[in-house]
């Protein structure tokens, strides 16, 4: 396990993904049932930007660092409960956190609802607890997140989110998330599921979302962001989420939020996004 995540937290990756999954919490909150949050690969939870690893790499200036300048005013009421969860986040813990997707869902955690957080990286695991397990609404697991998420499901909530997020580190980790989506949706059909990916080769996207559509009986969307010429396959061009069971506004809100941003954080000024629907309502 050599992925770790302080390197390259609030880059052009982490701002789509966790505007992203703010637009899916604040969408499932407008109903006060309880929600059940899981987080199978965590991270730290709050990330530092002026500490080594962040400086090093210096990719959060081209992420988080690009959206001080404001939007449009309807990109703007798409982006606010995100910025709220930044310099809320910022004021307790200090203006140079970034938070994590742990620190986002506690943020936005109500009393009724709870969350679990899985990380296997031992330093990063003992970093997540020591900042979130006495919460008293947050658990955090040391395991493997994919075995964990077959443990965790169906929770007692009948609502809720899983947010699958891995380093891919190990070849086939993108058929993978494809194939626990399936198996996760039937054993828990009313969850909502987002699962992050990178894209280098789109082809290798192309046909994992193939078989996603293919295999699964439940809506989903396919929702990316493009900050360079996908040609050159060894690069990070892009981030992409699958999202199964989406909240029936997030395809929309997408299509304001992603051009925006291609716009905003494109390198070399190349910026593409896409919002594709898939399964029985698409
Ligand atoms: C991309 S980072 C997560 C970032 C986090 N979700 C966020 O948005 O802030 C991936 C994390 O997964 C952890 N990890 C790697 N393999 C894992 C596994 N099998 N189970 C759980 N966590 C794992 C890594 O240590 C790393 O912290």
């Amino acid at each position: 396990m050599n992925y770790r995540h302080a390197f390259h937290a609030g880059n052009f990756a982490d701002v789509m993904k966790h505007a992203l999954l703010v637009r899916i919490l604040v969408y499932l909150q407008r109903k006060e049932t309880p929600l059940r949050v899981i987080d199978t690969h965590a991270g730290v939870g709050l990330y530092d930007l002026s500490a080594d690893e962040a400086e090093r790499t210096g990719e959060w200036a081209e992420g988080i660092g690009r959206l001080d300048a404001p939007f449009s005013p309807g990109v703007e009421e798409i982006l606010t409960p995100y910025r709220k969860v930044i310099s809320d986040v910022r004021a307790r813990h200090g203006k140079t956190i970034y938070p994590g997707s742990p620190g986002i869902v506690r943020e936005l955690l109500r009393r009724q609802d709870r969350g679990v957080f899985v990380e296997l990286h031992p330093a990063d695991h003992a970093v997540l607890n020591e900042a979130f397990n006495a919460v008293a609404n947050l658990k955090v697991m040391h395991l493997d997140g994919w075995t964990a998420l077959h443990a965790l499901i169906p929770p007692k909530e009948k609502r809720g989110l899983v947010l699958i997020d891995p380093p891919y580190e190990q070849t086939g980790e993108l058929e993978r998330l494809g194939t626990e989506f399936l198996t996760a949706l039937r054993k828990w059909p009313t969850g909502v599921y987002a699962g992050w990916y990178p894209i280098k080769d789109v082809a290798a996207v192309d046909a994992a979302a193939e078989r996603l559509h293919a295999g699964s009986a439940r809506p989903g969307l396919r929702l990316e962001l493009y900050v360079d010429d996908p040609r050159d396959p060894a690069r990070l061009n892009g981030s992409g989420l699958f999202v199964l069971n989406p909240p029936w506004s997030l395809k929309a809100e997408a299509e304001v939020l992603l051009p925006a941003l291609a716009e905003r954080l494109s390198r070399g000024g190349y910026g593409a996004y896409r919002c594709e629907a898939f399964g029985p309502s698409a």
